[in-house]
């Protein structure tokens, strides 16, 4: 880089390593037969229709029938949802909207998903760690002693990578030590794989709670980029101060208002339903390798392990062309790997490999 645009970007992007997504680290490669099972995407696409005729307009800043539409399936009202470029998106508007650069700071409780801190340091918002318990759960006395200089809480239930839960009580507990303070973000990207477990029945009585969701995930359209966020009309009035002019290209809205039809939504639950199924069978499977470790649960659509040649069967699948994710350097996660669940034939070349790397490593199945 040349030293002037060095010196000219802003010192805090300067040392800042980007998110390594998982098209940073392996894009598709044309002709080649890959497997993608490192980005906890859906492995087969939903059908969309579009209709072009006003794609010479712009469009709405939140698309009217888009927002009902998402509202309904929530079971909330339109004036608490915010359409968003993927949840991403919207982890970048709460930070933006409520903390100040270089003075404020976001709480997170790793082992957990990358994008709060690195959004944090992009905007030069502080970033304060509580890591979660040995069994994955809040460290509410940790949080407690370091609440006070914190503008956002961000949970993630289900969590990436561990696919474990938080319980709504300790949730609850968050809520009550920010009262009044600080907001509290559950990210319920994957939330359909365990609906019932959803907090946005805590919406009305926790005004400080905002809600984090996607399409990305269950709804099998992460190319479409768009998520939500759910929260009080203030909350939501307030990020609408700071989205893009239109932040929902036309197709997008078109194709995500239809897959929130009564439809789409069944199509989603079936999807879910096979998806679900198969990862427990997966997970059991690979469960039954030589020295391979289960970690976390399975509350998402990725199985994580942990083995002690976790480099080594990485790099074997990834020659083989298939993806998976490498979650090592994560806080308690050494040696760790995660899976995202895919078709029935994904999987089973999937295995077929695992086998052969066992095989070849004179590592047998505890079957
Ligand atoms: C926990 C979590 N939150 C948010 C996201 C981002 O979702 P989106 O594709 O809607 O930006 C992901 C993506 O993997 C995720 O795992």
């Amino acid at each position: 880089m040349s030293d002037w645009i060095e010196k000219l970007t802003s010192e805090h992007i300067r040392t800042l390593s980007p998110y390594q997504s998982a098209r940073r680290l392996f894009s598709a490669s044309e002709g080649k037969q890959q497997i993608w099972l490192n980005a906890n995407e859906a492995p087969e696409a939903a059908p969309s229709t579009i209709d072009y005729h006003a794609f010479n307009r712009y469009p709405d800043c939140q698309p009217d029938s888009l927002i009902q539409a998402y509202a309904r399936y929530a079971a909330v009202q339109h004036d608490q949802v915010i359409a968003t470029r993927g949840a991403d998106e919207g982890i970048e508007l709460i930070i933006r909207a409520f903390c100040q650069a270089n003075k404020d700071n976001v709480l997170i409780c790793p082992p957990t998903y990358g994008m709060y801190s690195i959004s944090a340091e992009t905007f030069a918002v502080g970033v304060k760690k509580v890591p979660l318990n040995n069994d994955f759960s809040l460290d509410i006395d940790g949080i407690k002693a370091v609440i006070d200089n914190v503008n956002v809480v961000f949970l993630c239930s289900p969590n990436n990578p561990t696919g474990t839960l938080i319980e709504q009580s300790q949730i609850i507990d968050v809520l009550e030590l920010c009262k009044g303070k600080a907001l509290v973000v559950v990210d319920e990207a994957y939330i359909e794989f365990c609906a019932e477990t959803s907090v946005s029945n805590l919406l009305a009585p926790y005004p400080n709670l905002v809600i984090l969701r996607t399409l990305s995930k269950a709804f099998a359209l992460a190319g479409i980029r768009c998520g939500f966020t759910i929260a009080s009309p203030s909350i939501i009035q307030t990020l609408l101060k700071v989205i893009a002019p239109y932040p929902v290209p036309a197709p997008v809205a078109q194709i995500a208002a239809e897959s929130l039809s009564e439809e789409g939504v069944a199509r989603m639950q079936n999807r879910v339903k096979t998806l679900s199924t198969a990862l427990n069978q997966l997970s059991e499977e690979i469960a039954g390798f030589d020295g391979l470790e289960l970690v976390g649960d399975l509350h998402a659509n990725f199985v994580l392990f942990r083995h002690s040649l976790s480099t080594e069967i990485m790099q074997y699948l990834v020659s083989n062309n298939v993806f998976i994710r490498d979650q090592s350097k994560q806080q308690y996660l050494e040696n760790c790997l995660r899976i995202t669940v895919g078709s029935a034939n994904q999987n089973a070349q999937l295995l077929r490999l695992l086998n052969s790397f066992f095989n070849e490593h004179d590592l047998g199945r505890d079957l």
